[in-house]
């Protein structure tokens, strides 16, 4: 089997691209990414020799070039990551996600098209991966099931949203084998740090001002991202095709509660007396649009497919941040040039 990912040289894509490449040596992994500044080979370093594995640079919105990619690798699946993924950016810069996350996944599917309807037994999935934003906001009880309407806020889900909108519709009009999943926010290893943990692990690193908008009381439901490539293996496998999985860790925080925890851990972990590090919490204006609150109910993924997260939050933060201390070059290559003017930019506005 010879499997497209895209975006695998991003935050979640690397850990799934890494988890097939490992478990799964017959098959072939082609890694397709336009190395925008979230996209980094050094997050593949451990695997990048592997003979199962093939990087590609190029970019989903040139059509000609997708089309002829396909063309010439004749892929039997392709599982679909590649996106403009920060909120904050897609309200400075709305098209720019568009088409990324809008037309370059209408590029991937056409692509795929062609070679489904040359030989149907020959391409057999396209996995789109999408986020829990495209259901909008809850308020204080409920969580989003796979049949919640879609209600997204920002540019960035809408444009989730659409794609989402868009593979559907191939399913429906043109039987493209299609599966998609909606997923609450990761965090851990190789995570961009202009979200908001990695952000603050890198800030409460450097004495920095920690930026938590509005009061911190917006909610979020985190996953591990390692549970999150376990839960796109086995859907990927045995998923029926049309059909959506939510994937969430029961696991809701407020960003201020979440932000108290990562400082009282790192005071330890950096040895500073207790408290250091929440002096460095500093409110800032809110975000515009900000959802409130996201929760994912994944019971019909834990029941049908079986799956269920492997930890803790805080053992995941440790780890997390264990990681972040450990791979300073990393963090330091990511934060370095154009990234850090944007960064600083971002942080007096
Ligand atoms: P990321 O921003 O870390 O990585 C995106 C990758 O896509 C980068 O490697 C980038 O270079 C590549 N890319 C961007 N534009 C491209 C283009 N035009 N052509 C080819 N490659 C391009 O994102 P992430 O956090 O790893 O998210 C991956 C996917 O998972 C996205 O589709 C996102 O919507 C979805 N998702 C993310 C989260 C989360 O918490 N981060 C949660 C649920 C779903
Ligand atoms: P983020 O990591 O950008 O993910 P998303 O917007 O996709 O949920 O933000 C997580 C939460 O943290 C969100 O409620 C916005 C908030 N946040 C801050 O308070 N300060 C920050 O500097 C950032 C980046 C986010």
């Amino acid at each position: 089997m010879k499997v497209l990912i895209t975006g695998g040289a991003g935050f979640i894509g690397s850990h799934v691209v890494r988890l097939f490449v490992n478990k799964y040596p017959n098959y072939t992994i082609v890694n397709l990414d336009k190395l925008t500044y979230a996209g980094n080979l050094a997050n593949l370093k451990d695997i990048e020799n592997k003979p199962n594995y093939t990087f590609v640079k190029g970019d989903i919105v040139d059509a000609d070039f997708i089309n002829k990619l396909f063309q010439e690798h004749q892929f039997n699946a392709v599982i679909h990551l590649a996106a403009e993924s920060h909120v904050d950016r897609s309200i400075t810069n709305p098209l720019e996600f568009v088409y990324t996350n809008v037309i370059g996944t209408v590029n991937l599917l056409n692509a795929a098209k062609t070679l489904y309807k040359a030989d149907p037994s020959k391409f057999t999935k396209f996995y789109h991966v999408s986020t829990d934003e495209v259901y909008g906001s809850l308020g204080d009880t409920g969580m989003f099931t796979e049949t919640t309407a879609y209600d997204p806020h920002s540019p960035y889900s809408a444009s989730k949203a659409s794609s989402d909108h868009f593979v559907r519709a191939y399913h429906d009009t043109y039987k493209l084998p299609c599966v998609i999943s909606n997923c609450s926010n990761n965090y851990g290893p190789y995570h961009f740090p202009e979200k908001l943990i990695p952000l603050c692990i890198n800030n409460i690193k450097n004495n920095k001002p920690l930026p938590i908008y509005g009061k911190g009381e917006n909610v979020r439901d985190w996953l591990f991202v390692e549970d999150h490539a376990r839960a796109i293996d086995v859907i990927f496998h045995n998923a029926a095709l049309g059909s959506t999985y939510n994937i969430g860790g029961h696991n809701e925080w407020t960003n201020i509660d979440v932000i108290r925890l990562l400082c009282d851990m790192m005071d330890d972990k950096l040895g500073r007396p207790k408290g250091t590090n929440q002096q460095l919490i500093t409110f800032v204006t809110d975000r515009a649009g900000h959802d409130l609150r996201y929760a994912i109910d994944s019971t019909k993924l834990q029941k049908d497919l079986g799956w269920k997260p492997s930890l803790q939050f805080e053992e995941g933060l440790s780890k997390t941040v264990d990681w972040y201390l450990q791979n300073e070059e990393w963090l330091t290559n990511v934060t370095s040039g154009e990234y850090a003017n944007y960064y600083e930019k971002q942080y007096q506005n």
